[in-house]
Formats: structure tokens, C-alpha cells, sequence
């Protein structure tokens, strides 16, 4: 039964500083949708991050509850997909950019945005997976349209230590391939060599300046970076193999040339999961609770943090200080 009242980490992104902070709000404050949802859980990604505290300009209206992941049970519906008591799961789907997102106790959604929660897995377990596993997830499935295959050779991975980085990995290696795990914090190497990675290397080597083509290493990519890291991996991977672009934690920029692309047909993909289409977005979700359910989703799973701690753990994402996935506990116990 939907309360009158209840908490919500907004954002207010209209005047600089942006502000966030725990407030009570009401149902009617939420944006328009025919689906009421109860939060259970939400997660923290570097896009949380950076919506939270204003380093990067995610929010397109404002105010706006944060959280671009939600879990939990449908409350109320006037969708005739979803009835009262589903479970149900949301990534991406422009929550905390232009709809209210999964850090509050409730979340309105159109029916669209919402994908059942796959057999399989919990609630707790479709959060710690989160937009950062259905992205590993996506890029796979993107990889693989376009032919890659374990036999084909290794498969590079940046970022490693990051939710996306440590998701791609546990996938990839379930799925057979050998993954080269690229990180600048090589202490956790033997972490990453848990999740399954075969090797782990420094990511400043992937700054190391070299002509437009350099030597083949791997049969695909999976980059968290941008910047010089995405153009080296471009420069070194094999002929007809692919590399999934995903995030921009070094760089939105890329020194390329054409060369990989007209003289070896490496194809460079673009991931994006905040707009997945719909029966896309359904479809990944299933195969997260089936052929690519995590093998490490404990190890992964870094910490929980109840509402009341959410605004101080931005900060410790964007400075490297975490690795892994963190939970928000939304619910109250
Ligand atoms: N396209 C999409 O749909 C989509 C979806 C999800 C995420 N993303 C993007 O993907 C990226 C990763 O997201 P995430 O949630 O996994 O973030 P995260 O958990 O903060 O992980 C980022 C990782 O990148 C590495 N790193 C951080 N700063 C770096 C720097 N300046 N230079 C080199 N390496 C650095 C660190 O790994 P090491 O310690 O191993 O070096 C860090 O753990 C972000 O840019 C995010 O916006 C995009």
C-alpha cells in the first residue's frame, strides 16, 4: 500500500552547486507513469556518481530523485503487463535524467521501462548486477553479433576493477574466453584473477604512443576508459574483430585513425543502455538470470549502504576508491 509520504535522495541540478540530499516527498512529485513500485533496492554507478555531485551534467530536468537502477514490487499498476506484487527490474530507461529514479521508497514508471525479475534471481541480486552487469551483458551480446567467439583469441577488459569491469570479466570467462584484465590498481590483481581473468596487466600501457596500426593482441574489447586506452585497443586488435565502447572514465576523447577500420574491418560498437530498446532490454535481463548469471555476484557485491549513507560514498567511487558493486538498501528494515 503506497504511503502518503515517503524519502527520496533528490537532486537539485537547476543553479550551481548542485544540491542532493534526503527529503519527503509525495507520490504526485514523482514523473508520470501507470506503474507504481515499490523500492527494495537500488545501486551506485559512476553516472550516479557524477549526477549526485554534479561533476557531470546527467539530470535534463530538476529536480529529480537519483538512481539510475530500481528493484522492487509493483505496488500499483494501470499496465495490464504488470499487476500488484510483481517483481520487477529497471536500468537505465533515462530514470535520474529525465524520469525520478530508484533512491526513493517508491518510483512511477511507464510499463516500458520495467523488465520482470529473470528466475533466478533475488531482488538484491538483480541490484548488485545493476545498469553495470546489463551493460558487461549488452556489450557481450553486441560482441558476439558481430562474431566473436572464444576461439577466436583473447578478449581485453579496462576499467577492471570497476562494476562494469568486473562484471564484463565474470561473464566473459564463463563464456570461455581468456580475458586480458587492464587496471591501474594492479593490488587487486588477484581479485580480478578470481572473477577469472587469465591475465592482468597495467592500463598505462595502453598510453604508450604508436603509429596508426600496432600489433594484434586481442580478438575484441570491452573499454570502460575512452581516451587513449580505447584508441589502443582499436590499433591492436585483430582483423574482423570488435571492440564495445562503453564508458569515459579517462576520456570522452579518441586519437584514431581509420586505418584498423578500412585496412583490418575492426569494428568499433557503441553501447548504450540507458536507451536499449525495449524487448532488448527484456531479453538481456532473462539471459542475467540464465546462460549469464554471474559466477561471482558475492564477491563482486562490495558493500551495502542504507539511505543515510548514500551521499557520502559518491565521492569514494569517483576517486577510485571502490571496487566492485555497492547495494543501496532502500527498503527500511
Ligand atoms: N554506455 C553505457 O551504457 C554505460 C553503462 C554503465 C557504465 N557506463 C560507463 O562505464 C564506465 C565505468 O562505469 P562503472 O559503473 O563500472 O564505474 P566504476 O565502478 O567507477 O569503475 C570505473 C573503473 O575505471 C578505472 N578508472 C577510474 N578512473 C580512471 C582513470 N582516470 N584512468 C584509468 N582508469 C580509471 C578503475 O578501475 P581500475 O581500478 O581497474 O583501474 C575504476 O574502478 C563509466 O564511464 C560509466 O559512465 C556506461
Amino acid at each position: 500500500m503506497t504511503e502518503t509520504t515517503f524519502r527520496a535522495f533528490r537532486i537539485h541540478a537547476d543553479a550551481e552547486p548542485v544540491r542532493a540530499s534526503l527529503e519527503t516527498i509525495s507520490l504526485d512529485a514523482l514523473t508520470p507513469g501507470e506503474v507504481v513500485v515499490r523500492v527494495h533496492y537500488s545501486s551506485i554507478n559512476y553516472k550516479d556518481a557524477l549526477a549526485a555531485t554534479g561533476r557531470g551534467r546527467i539530470l535534463r530536468r530538476s529536480p529529480l530523485n537519483g538512481g539510475i537502477d530500481a528493484a522492487g514490487i509493483v505496488d500499483t499498476s494501470q499496465s495490464e503487463r504488470f499487476a500488484p506484487g510483481d517483481a520487477v527490474v529497471v536500468t537505465g530507461c533515462s530514470l535520474s535524467e529525465t524520469r525520478d529514479g530508484g533512491y526513493a521508497e517508491y518510483v512511477r514508471l511507464p510499463a516500458d521501462c520495467l523488465s520482470p525479475l529473470p528466475d533466478g534471481l533475488t531482488l538484491a541480486d538483480a541490484m548488485i548486477i545493476g545498469t553495470a552487469g546489463f551493460t558487461a551483458a549488452l556489450a557481450i551480446h553486441r560482441l558476439e553479433e558481430n562474431h566473436l567467439a572464444p576461439d577466436q583469441g583473447p578478449v581485453a577488459v579496462t576499467g577492471a576493477n570497476g562494476g562494469v569491469g568486473q562484471m564484463a570479466i565474470d561473464l566473459l570467462t564463463a563464456r570461455g574466453y581468456a580475458v586480458t584484465a587492464y587496471t591501474s590498481r594492479p593490488a587487486h590483481a588477484d581479485a580480478l584473477r578470481a572473477l577469472g581473468a587469465a591475465e592482468v596487466r597495467d592500463v598505462a600501457e595502453l598510453s604508450a604512443s604508436e603509429g596508426p596500426l600496432g600489433k594484434t593482441e586481442w580478438a575484441g574489447a570491452v573499454d570502460n576508459l575512452g581516451g587513449d586506452a580505447l584508441g589502443a585497443l582499436v590499433r591492436r586488435t585483430h582483423p574482423w574483430g570488435s571492440v564495445a565502447s562503453i564508458g569515459l572514465v579517462a576520456s570522452p576523447h579518441i586519437d584514431l585513425t581509420v586505418m584498423s577500420f578500412i585496412l583490418r574491418g575492426v569494428s568499433l560498437l557503441g553501447i548504450s543502455s540507458a536507451n536499449c530498446p525495449c524487448a532488448l532490454r527484456r531479453a538481456i535481463w532473462q539471459r542475467l538470470g540464465a546462460d549469464l548469471r554471474p559466477r561471482h555476484l558475492a564477491a563482486m557485491h562490495s558493500g551495502t549502504v542504507t539511505f543515510d549513507e548514500l551521499p557520502g560514498v559518491f565521492d569514494d567511487l569517483l576517486e577510485c576508491r571502490l571496487t566492485g558493486r555497492v547495494l543501496v538498501a532502500v527498503a527500511r528494515a
